[in-house]
């Protein structure tokens, strides 16, 4: 096999622009178009009898593990616990036999997501693996394999990988909402359509690209970036910051919104440009007054959120970028897609090594 980067600078850019393909390749393989439901994996359980979850990751799939403990939550009323990796195989966590570990990794060869694997299978605990490389390590340690269908992924920032984890969470999560009873057909249907419409959705966001690519100027004079965002747009702030400070160097952190009191604000001045990942959901009024706080300090705001978002924030910003409407559920998907592009111009224009950044490695399997 050899990878091409085909008409694009770099492989990052390649994958960023491959999502509404993979994407859709991925759902495809987890629902069932006609009857509008998911089909997962045979299962040696039923969701229906856990009593709770764990996840497991490093990195990129961790952040996507982080979006799933909201679905899984809200969507199936399942408890999850998730932790990195790297902490979970030593902090000794009593985990209950006959339940769930869900381990999610693009490699399927990362040391501490195999290492926590081992140690779920060792108490008892049916495992799950959400993996992109079928031949992996990690596949063949898991029971259940769920997998991506990203294809290879080259560049040594994960994107493609990650919106098709999300894929396939959001579908593990709809099931399993099914199973216990949380979900009639009509919901299940109805979140099936949204998952269904997300390529669609990725391909207009990708359509905004030049807007993004006149805020990535304005981010590569920083020397600091917040991210800030409530609910699965959290999660998405912590990848944003990852994104970032992985491939520009420029120092970045993903905080809970409402953390922003608590510490961050401190930081707020016209050099800290603050970027606030908010498509118009249930939590959207409270990330506009940290907004508002933000502004009142001179902070200023790079906002990425839908058409009523900007209605209803009426907010003085540096800049802002419009996604298409969607369904709040699947906004993860759709928001990953100018988060990544976000880092990836900003990346450009400075004239750093996006596809293989210093110090970095796209699989690590070493501790
Ligand atoms: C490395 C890569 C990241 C990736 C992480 C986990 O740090 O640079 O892009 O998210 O490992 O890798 P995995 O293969 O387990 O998803």
């Amino acid at each position: 096999f050899v990878a091409s980067k085909g008409n694009y600078r770099h492989f990052m850019a390649k994958e960023i622009h491959e999502q509404p393909e993979v994407v859709g390749r991925t759902i495809a393989h987890y629902v069932d178009f006609a009857s509008g439901t998911v089909v997962l994996p045979e299962l040696p359980f039923s969701f229906k009898d856990l009593k709770r979850l764990s996840i497991t990751a490093c990195g990129t799939a961790y952040y996507a593990g982080l979006v799933a403990k909201y679905w899984f939550e809200t969507l199936a009323r399942l408890p999850v616990e998730i932790d990195v990796a790297s902490e979970f195989r030593y902090r000794e966590a009593p985990l209950d036999p006959g339940e769930l570990a869900i381990v999610i990794s693009q490699s399927g060869e990362t040391a501490d997501t195999l290492a926590s694997l081992r140690y779920a299978k060792a108490q008892g605990q049916h495992i799950l693996s959400v993996v992109n490389v079928p031949t992996s390590t990690i596949a063949r340690d898991s029971a259940i394999v769920a997998p991506t269908l990203a294809g290879p992924e080259i560049g040594v920032a994960s994107t493609k990988a990650f919106t098709c984890q999300l894929a396939v969470l959001l579908s593990l999560a709809i099931g399993a909402a099914r199973a216990r009873g949380h979900l009639d057909e009509a919901g299940e249907k109805r979140l099936v359509d949204a998952l269904v419409g997300v390529p669609g959705l990725m391909t207009e966001a990708l359509h905004g690209e030049a807007a993004v690519e006149g805020l990535a100027r304005e981010v590569a004079k920083a020397k600091d970036v917040l991210y800030l965002g409530r609910g699965t747009s959290f999660p998405l702030a912590l990848e944003g910051a990852l994104k970032l400070k992985e491939i520009s160097y420029i120092h970045a952190e993903g905080y809970a919104a409402g953390e922003l009191k608590h510490g961050p604000i401190a930081l707020i001045d016209e050099d800290l440009p603050v970027i606030v990942i908010a498509p118009c959901d249930a939590v959207f009024e409270k990330t506009v007054s940290n907004m508002q706080e933000v502004a009142a300090r001179g902070g200023r705001i790079l906002l990425i959120t839908d058409r009523q978002g900007v209605a209803q924030s009426a907010m003085d910003t540096l800049g802002t970028l419009v996604m298409p409407d969607c369904d709040p559920v699947v906004a993860p998907l759709v928001y990953a897609v100018p988060v990544q592009l976000l880092a990836y111009h900003t990346a450009v224009f400075m004239g750093k090594d996006v596809d293989q950044p210093r110090n970095l490695a796209k699989s690590v399997t070493v501790e």
